[in-house]
């Protein structure tokens, strides 16, 4: 592995319910090394945003679980670990669509899933551990889909096979996810605001009009950025901008 840290201590699960729950789980018993990685291609139960639930076909795709100590962010900093994670994920998706005619319309909805075109490729559930005003762990889950070719309609997905036309191999997306993933981070680790420009660049359906469904009503609005602690800022029709938490806002 050509990293410094992540991905150097490896954990292959043949199969199990989360990598995420696995990688917790063992944090309470442990302190395990940072860049600790917890994998696997069979993941049964794997857990979304808002409680959602993520589906992948056994033995498809990649579900990667990250321990970081980000101990020089603050609590209130914790978004930061989001555009990490969601660049870094759209970093190894260009690499792995050069040859597409694709590179273009990879970008990250807000929060942090990463899309292709209107469709989802990938998803990233991070869950942080605070003590006091610091964050004493993170755990970052991320699922690529990666030779899945078949998805439930109602999932609007995609994946790395379905873009390229080709088969991947799984074990070289954990090696490409895990370089990228460091730099994100060693980028985010010299200079916080770093990282700021490359999101807004890739965030989806930046500056463009589109429907909205705020508070049980279907609206237009302007996505106009992301604030520091990680609202969503939008501008309606009537030239009001407002900022939204994950459970406020549902794109249509
Ligand atoms: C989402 O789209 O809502 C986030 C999905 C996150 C899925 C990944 S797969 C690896 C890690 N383990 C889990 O149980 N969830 C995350």
């Amino acid at each position: 592995m050509k990293t410094l840290f992540t991905g150097q201590n490896c954990i292959y699960l043949n199969v199990t319910d989360s990598t995420n729950s696995y990688a917790i789980t063992l944090l309470r018993e442990s302190k395990l090394v940072e860049g600790t990685v917890v994998y696997t291609f069979h993941q049964q139960k794997g857990r979304g945003q808002r409680g959602n639930t993520w589906e992948s076909e056994p033995n498809k795709n990649g579900a990667f679980s990250y321990v970081l100590y980000p101990v020089f962010l603050q609590v209130e900093e914790q978004f930061l670990l989001n555009k990490m994670a969601a660049l870094a994920v759209a970093d190894l998706l260009a690499e792995f669509l050069a040859d597409t005619d694709k590179m273009q319309e990879i970008k990250i909805k807000w929060p942090n899933d990463v899309y292709v075109g209107t469709q989802k490729i990938a998803g990233i559930l991070i869950e942080n551990t605070l003590r006091e005003r610091t964050i004493q762990h993170s755990v970052i889950g991320i699922g690529i889909n990666v030779n899945q070719l078949v998805f439930a309609k109602s999932l609007n997905a995609t994946s790395l096979a379905l873009l390229a036309n080709k088969e991947f191999v799984p074990e070289q997306v954990l090696e490409k996810l895990s370089i990228y993933l460091e730099a994100r981070y060693l980028q985010l680790k010299n200079n916080i605001k770093s990282l700021d420009g490359a999101y807004l660049q890739r965030l989806y359906r930046l500056n463009m009009w589109a429907k909205y469904n705020v508070s049980g009503v279907a609206t237009e609005a302007k996505i106009t950025g992301v604030t520091d602690s990680g609202k969503l800022e939008a501008e309606f029709q009537s030239g009001e901008t407002k900022e939204f938490d994950l459970k406020e806002i549902m794109f249509l």
